[in-house]
């Protein structure tokens, strides 16, 4: 624990070997680390999972690396955004003391072989959809987690699976780290926020509320008593169908395996992912 720091700037750190010293040195000193892995093109939600590292670590690092592993042929990795002055800023004032920013060269040098194979929760839907995705972070997670050596690593329920992936890649391969997964962010008009968000041109971003608007509308009628998860499924594509949304997947899920639900009389989560336009979306809302 430590109290909150309103204006320093964070240390920027971009090579392993300054990096290994600096944990050195705060092992020494008995402090606890905490990792917040992001890869950039910082938002709110983002700077909620640096609030809570920092509040609950003594050392609180964030990684900023566009990891080239979990992105397909043809998907955003050459135009995703890349602010790493502006991300460095923002966290200076929100308690990172440090920003781990290695380089491509670094991370994936040309020999590089060696990646973690995931399977249970990594999957259906966003494995169906983006095979080869949770290889990919699971393997960039892990090398974080071996260069960082946090007590503890902050994700955010924005990207559910994702933070199923890493739980049981951390309690499989016995890491002993703890997985934190923060409430997701969003905008006062629901819509998460998401570094692809910039992408959205004004009409494009009107209609990627209809992705919000869908999950609550899920969360309403299991308040009102529809049990059937194919009648909340069949009103959830047709909100998202009205504006013109090029849906992935709709899914009522187990919140921990991600087994489809038939019908939800216990905690569900669900989850959509949809295209507005070229950009792809995810968002989901514990229901039931
Ligand atoms: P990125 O998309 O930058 O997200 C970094 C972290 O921020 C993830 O844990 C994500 O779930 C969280 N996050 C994103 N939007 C959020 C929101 N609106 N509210 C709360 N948390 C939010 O996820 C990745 O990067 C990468 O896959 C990574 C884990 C860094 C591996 O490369």
């Amino acid at each position: 624990m430590k109290t909150a720091r309103s204006d320093a700037r964070a240390r920027l750190i971009e090579t392993a070997a300054t990096l290994r010293g600096e944990v050195e040195v705060a092992r020494g000193e008995k402090k606890t680390i905490g990792l917040v892995p992001t890869m950039g093109a910082l938002h709110a939600g983002h700077v909620s999972l640096v609030d809570a590292a920092s509040r609950e670590c003594d050392l609180t690092i964030v990684s900023v690396f566009v990891n080239p592993a979990q992105f397909a042929p043809g998907e955003d990795f050459a135009r995703y955004p890349r602010t790493l002055s502006a991300d460095w800023e923002l966290l200076g004032g929100h308690g990172a003391d440090i920003v781990f920013a290695p380089s491509s060269e670094f991370m994936y040098p040309s020999d590089h072989a060696t990646y973690v194979e995931v399977g249970g929760p990594a999957l259906p839907l966003e494995g169906q959809f983006r095979p080869g995705h949770f290889r990919g972070v699971a393997t960039v997670v892990l090398k974080l987690f071996n260069l960082v050596t946090p007590d503890r690593a902050y994700f955010g329920r924005k990207d559910y699976q994702q933070s199923l992936v890493v739980r049981r890649m951390v309690a499989d391969l016995d890491l002993p780290i703890h997985i934190e997964v923060c409430p997701t962010v969003r905008e006062a008009d629901g819509l998460a926020l998401s570094s692809r968000n910039r992408y959205l041109t004004s009409d494009e971003r009107r209609r990627a509320l209809a992705i919000a608007e869908s999950l609550r509308l899920a969360a309403r009628l299991v308040r009102e008593g529809t049990r059937d998860a194919a009648a909340i499924m069949a009103a959830m594509h047709q909100t998202l169908r009205a504006r013109d949304l090029q849906v992935d997947y709709v899914a009522l899920a187990d919140p921990e395996t991600l087994h489809p639900v038939v019908l939800v009389d216990r905690p569900t989560v669900a989850l959509v992912a949809a295209r507005v336009g070229a950009t792809r979306l995810i968002d989901n809302e514990l229901i039931g």
